[in-house]
């Protein structure tokens, strides 16, 4: 005996909330991740050539086209390239608006491109000194953890005794959803040889801090590329940049910048299983979509009749 599970509330713009069609029930929490925004002072092209902000206006017109209602937006570092106080308000300006439609609060990591006591004034309205920027966020019992994996005058990462000791603090109790980590320099290899030489260090020690916790997922930026893999047998994934990403078709020595490629990720929760999605940011001509009549039918029959109406080779 099966029935059919009913569409989910309507929200206000009219779009059906989501449904089962599967084996996982929708997800419980959404964040969107994104990283390497690298603003400048003035709205300056990066290095002459990359238009940044139009870049990040791009990325963040195609995070509201999505529908997404996300819990949280998550940008992992390098927010500004030079630390610019005027850098980080057009940062906010860029996408505090955006935020505020989706009714979703903005964390800010930091990167080895920003300066703490700049950000600290310029992002938390807090005074301008040299401590790391770490926040903990109850996202309707999923926990985010923003770590400062920056080290201040250097590029290279470490998440310092003091910063490992206050995490495993915060870890020692679980939370309902468990916990996702979100810092700059990512836990795991590149196979461009540049970024080795600016990795996080001290891993083993961050490793044991969060070994046996709830960790479930950790989210970093800094390589300008998307990627993904393990750390302490926790998923990482690695948000491309929204400024400009790594032409990748190239030899590893010869890697580097180009004006393509942006994207950002759709972080999916759901109870057993954390989804990354990569979303390129780019406009294309595009198919014809399943409505919300369509989704509503499929809604209406049971799990044998829509195998029927949608999987049957005809
Ligand atoms: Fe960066
Ligand atoms: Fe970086």
């Amino acid at each position: 005996m099966t029935s059919a599970p009913l569409p989910g509330p309507v929200p206000s713009d009219g779009r059906a909330g989501p449904v089962q069609f599967g084996r996982h029930a929708p997800a419980s929490h959404v964040i969107v991740h994104l990283s390497d925004t690298h603003l400048l002072a003035a709205g300056a092209a990066l290095g002459g050539r990359y238009d940044v902000e139009a870049n990040l206006a791009a990325t963040l017109a195609a995070v509201e086209r999505t529908g997404v209602r996300p819990d949280a937006l998550v940008f992992t570092g390098d927010l500004t390239d030079l630390g610019e106080p005027d850098a980080y308000r057009r940062l906010r300006d860029a996408v505090e608006p955006l935020a505020d439609r989706l009714g979703a609060p903005v964390v800010w990591v930091a990167g080895n491109h920003d300066e703490r006591g700049a950000m600290r004034s310029g992002l938390f309205d807090g005074p301008a000194d040299d401590g790391p920027l770490t926040g903990v966020w109850d996202l309707a019992g999923l926990r985010l953890v923003a770590l400062d994996s920056s080290v201040p005058g250097w590029h290279h990462g470490e998440i310092d005794a003091q910063q490992r000791e206050w995490l495993r603090g915060i870890l020692s109790e679980p939370a309902p959803h468990g916990t996702i980590l979100a810092l700059h320099h990512p836990p795991i290899p590149s196979h461009v040889p540049l970024f080795d030489i600016l990795e996080l260090r001290d891993q083993d020690a961050l490793a044991e801090a969060i070994a046996g916790s709830d960790v479930r997922a950790i989210l970093a930026g800094h390589l300008h590329y998307s990627t993904s893999g393990t750390f302490a047998g926790v998923p990482v994934s690695v948000a491309s940049a929204t400024c400009y990403t790594m032409n990748l078709q190239r030899p590893p020595q010869e890697v580097n910048g180009m004006d393509a490629g942006q994207a950002f990720q759709l972080v999916h929760v759901y109870d057993d299983v954390i989804t990354h999605t990569v979303v390129p940011v780019v406009e294309a001509p595009t198919g014809d979509y399943f409505s919300d009549e369509w989704i509503d039918r499929m809604a209406r029959l049971s799990p044998r009749e829509r195998l029927e109406a949608f999987s049957r080779k005809r």
